[in-house]
């Protein structure tokens, strides 16, 4: 049988592209002036929802290739997970520079005082690592230790989600579904996996193979 050949062989550049569609759009809105009457916040609500859209997506290719056998969505997990660091790092930039102009100890005081922001912030804090070892000379250099590491994906997304919960002072609704479905999401890892499955997502954690492990 032929093999597909050209992007269906390798959608990789297409899911690249795919990603950078949000910024792009707004990008190409700042431009036309369409970025609303408060453009830093509009910047800041899309590059925040952006980064936890692409967690949340991060965190469903485990359950989607155990319940569909989709295993080939393993190779974009970590360009997934990268482009979620991507548009929180944008997200948190548009606050350091637009809104709190750098000054460093009106950002300190905002960690301190305001718990929406010292939840962004831990959540980012527990980013930074995940980013910083996704390398494939990271993953070889902690092996095992790669795995166990980048298990703060967990306490990162429930961070970002309670930090989305905590700013919204009326409708629940938007912040409610995001939380819902991380709630599925991690939910599902606590669901007794059968002894095979298990035994070889053991062994390809065991192998470190390089993004592909199961998180
Ligand atoms: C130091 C870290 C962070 C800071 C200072 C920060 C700050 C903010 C601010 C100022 C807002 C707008 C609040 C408002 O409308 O009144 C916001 C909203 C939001 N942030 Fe963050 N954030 C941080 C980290 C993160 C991270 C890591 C993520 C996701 C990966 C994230 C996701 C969101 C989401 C989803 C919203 C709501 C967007 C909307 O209203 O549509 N934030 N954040």
């Amino acid at each position: 049988m032929r093999r597909p050949s050209g992007w269906w062989r390798s959608p990789k550049p297409l899911v690249f592209g795919v990603c950078l569609v949000p910024l792009a759009l707004l990008v190409l809105d700042g431009f036309q002036g369409r970025l609303g009457a408060n453009p830093v916040e509009t910047i800041t609500h899309a590059t925040g929802l952006w980064g936890l859209r692409l967690l949340l997506l991060t965190l469903s290719i485990t359950p989607l290739r155990r319940l569909c056998g989709w295993n080939r969505l393993i190779a974009y997990r970590r360009m997934l997970g990268l482009f979620a660091f991507f548009y929180a790092s944008l997200h948190l930039s548009t606050y350091l520079v637009f809104d709190q102009f750098f000054d460093l100890r009106a950002i300190w005081d905002d960690v301190l005082e305001r718990p929406y922001i010292t939840l962004g912030f831990s959540a980012f804090v527990l980013l930074v690592p995940l980013a910083v070892t996704s390398t494939n000379g990271w993953i070889r250099r902690l092996g095992k230790r790669w795995v166990t590491l980048h298990k703060l994906i967990y306490p990162a997304a429930i961070l970002v989600s309670a930090h989305f919960l905590w700013l919204v002072k009326a409708d629940y609704r938007e912040s409610g579904i995001y939380a819902l479905i991380l709630a599925l999401l991690l939910g599902y890892r606590l669901l007794p996996v059968r002894t095979g499955k298990r035994r070889r997502s053991r062994t390809a954690q065991a192998n470190g193979a390089m993004g592909r492990v199961s998180r």
